[in-house]
């Protein structure tokens, strides 16, 4: 894969008023074209919320449960990333194109840069959401180890950056609560991150039924085994360390890092959280997602 040195901490892209990655900003006008199939899965989410885990979930469904199968290739080629663009790189464009249907793609775009076709076509979707704090400080480590996004800077900063939509896929709050108003109309299994991680067996079963498959319930332990934090922290089809170094630098922060419901705790100050709580209530009004910060 090329190296260039100009990929590296560029600053984010405004799209319909929505801030993106350069490349992946350069990405949404053609995507516009991309013609969804009926039985294609989307999986959709805010930046770290859950994605990965979610993902192989899904692929080791439609496996039928066979690891082997799931080896067959890192998760971002298994479950194409709709608007991955890089110099070097194949376009998630791309990597949809070649993939054989039934599809599950990944996205993280708000509704605003999501291709019509998806819509039209009624295609299922499974959105998987994670409390504000938590995905705060995923994605400021996210940002410190992944160099296309701009440099974060303090964990201070970057907070009031997330508070501010002013990171990259723009507000947390506004995502969640416009993929919730979705499922009013469209196929979406709204999914959250502590639920799974508080009883997986149960957010499967949701999985299944939402899908219209079946598996027998041995099958259903195993993939609830090797898709545990643990295992898919060992697992290069599933930690991101097939990437190169230079594009996710592990040292820094490992992809698979923390794992946990709560972990915001160990990061953010007093003072932090009480803003954080106050702007929060205010951005949050009237909606009726409730979201549970630890276990
Ligand atoms: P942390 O940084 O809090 O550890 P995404 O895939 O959407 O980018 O989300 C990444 C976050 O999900 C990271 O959170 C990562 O550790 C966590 N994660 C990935 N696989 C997981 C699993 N099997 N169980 C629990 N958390 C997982």
């Amino acid at each position: 894969m090329e190296l260039i040195q100009d990929t590296y901490r560029l600053p984010l892209e405004y799209v319909k008023g929505v801030p993106l990655i350069k490349y992946f900003a350069e990405a949404v006008g053609p995507l516009q074209s991309f013609q969804a199939q009926p039985d294609d899965l989307l999986i959709s989410t805010y930046p770290k919320s859950g994605t990965t885990w979610v993902s192989q979930i899904l692929d080791m469904i439609y496996q039928g449960g066979d690891l082997e199968k799931c080896h067959r290739a890192p998760i971002f080629i298994r479950v194409p990333f709709l608007e991955l663009k890089g110099p070097g790189i194949p376009s998630g464009l791309e990597t949809v194109r070649e993939t054989p249907a039934p599809r599950l793609i990944k996205t993280h775009l708000p509704l605003a840069l999501l291709p019509q076709s998806l819509l039209d076509q009624k295609v299922k979707v499974v959105y998987v959401a994670r409390n504000a704090k938590d995905v705060a400080v995923s994605y400021y480590h996210f940002y410190r180890m992944a160099k296309v996004h701009p440099d974060p800077g303090t964990w201070d900063s970057f907070l009031q950056k997330f508070m501010a939509g002013e990171v990259c896929y723009g507000s947390w709050y506004q995502h969640v609560r416009e993929w919730w108003e979705l499922s009013r109309t469209h196929p979406v299994l709204y999914l959250f991150y502590e639920d799974m991680k508080e009883n997986p067996k149960r957010e499967i079963r949701k999985i299944l039924e939402f899908l219209g498959h079946s598996l027998p319930e041995e099958i259903v332990d195993h993939i609830i085994r090797h898709t545990s934090f643990e295992e898919m922290k060992k697992n290069p089809m599933t930690n991101y360390t097939t990437m190169p170094h230079d594009i996710m630098d592990h040292d820094i922060s490992p992809f698979m890092r923390r794992g946990t419901a709560g972990d915001w705790k160990n990061t953010f100050t007093v003072a932090q959280n009480e803003c954080f709580d106050a702007d929060y209530a205010e951005k949050m009004a009237g909606c009726d997602l409730s979201f549970c910060s630890e276990l």
